[in-house]
């Protein structure tokens, strides 16, 4: 799916929103074992689907502007800006990415599926990409250089991290970043379809209060209501630039459905130490 304006009606011929894609089962919610569960399932995800799944995405057209900004900035003294996709997947969000700013950006790419990092490694456009479990992992990240990102994009990355874990996964992010450097964040926003699908009928719901569910393949599924994102970040060191809601209306016509889906697109800064 593309950005879209407000409330805006697309026609679509398939429904292939990641939520649906096995039927929701009974719930076993011990934290370490659901993300271990998780890892598993995104990795068989992968390995089933390989990179047919998600369509590129394009949806980091509301950051273009601050990105354009730091790249003239970089051109003029003659440097190469750093982008880090955290939870790439296969690299839906890096490819669109490379197509228009490979001359002046470096690419790095972490998933903790295998199978994702291995089809991405494949394309050979990043500088670096690995397997990373942001949970489990180390605090001080060994493959990047501490301070050396400018832009990390986090696209539907964060709702797959218990809300518990985002802190601490944000904090590792931080390390990694140059003061002045940018959060490029899309994820669910509170109340999207897949929500109230979850609350609708009963199932997967975790810790409401939270809004955190899982799908019947064992990953989660966290919803974003601003204030609540922003104080994530705060507590991490960023300040938030930009924070806004976007409504998609998408319409099914194979099935005569009517989407309405509401996401969270959001800008944040690094703070100096
Ligand atoms: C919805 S996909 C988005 C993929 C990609 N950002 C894109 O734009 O297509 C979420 C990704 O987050 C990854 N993920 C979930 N939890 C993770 C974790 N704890 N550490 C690293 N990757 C994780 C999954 O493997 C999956 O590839």
């Amino acid at each position: 799916m593309e950005e879209r304006k407000q409330g805006e009606v697309i026609q679509e011929g398939s429904d292939s929103s990641e939520e649906e894609k096995q039927e929701i089962v009974p719930l076993k919610d011990d934290p370490v074992e659901l993300q271990k569960l998780s890892q598993q399932s995104w990795d068989k995800f992968y390995k089933h689907n390989q990179d047919k799944f998600f369509k590129n995405r394009n949806y980091l057209s509301f950051a273009f502007e601050v990105i354009d900004q730091r790249v003239a900035e970089a051109i003029s003294q003659d440097q190469k800006v750093s982008l880090w996709e955290v939870g790439s997947g296969t690299g839906n969000t890096v490819i669109p990415l490379h197509e228009k700013y490979k001359a002046q950006m470096s690419f790095f790419a972490c998933d903790f599926s295998p199978n994702a990092i291995k089809l991405l490694n494949d394309l050979a456009i990043c500088e670096r990409a690995f397997v990373k479990d942001m949970v489990f992992c180390e605090s001080d990240i060994a493959e990047i250089p501490s301070s050396h990102i400018d832009f990390t994009s986090m696209i539907f990355f964060l709702s797959a991290v218990h809300p518990d874990e985002q802190v601490q996964v944000m904090k590792k992010i931080a390390l990694k970043m140059k003061a002045g450097g940018h959060i490029l964040f899309r994820d669910y926003a509170a109340y999207d379809l897949a929500m109230m699908r979850f609350i609708n009928k009963n199932k997967g719901i975790l810790e409401l209060d939270k809004m955190v569910f899982k799908r019947g393949d064992q990953t989660l599924a966290c919803f974003f209501e601003i204030e609540k994102l922003e104080a994530i970040m705060t507590m991490a060191g960023f300040e938030c630039i930009k924070s806004e809601y976007c409504t998609v209306q998408s319409k099914n016509i194979k099935r005569d459905l009517v989407m309405r889906r509401v996401f969270l697109n959001a800008i944040f800064r690094k703070k100096s130490d």
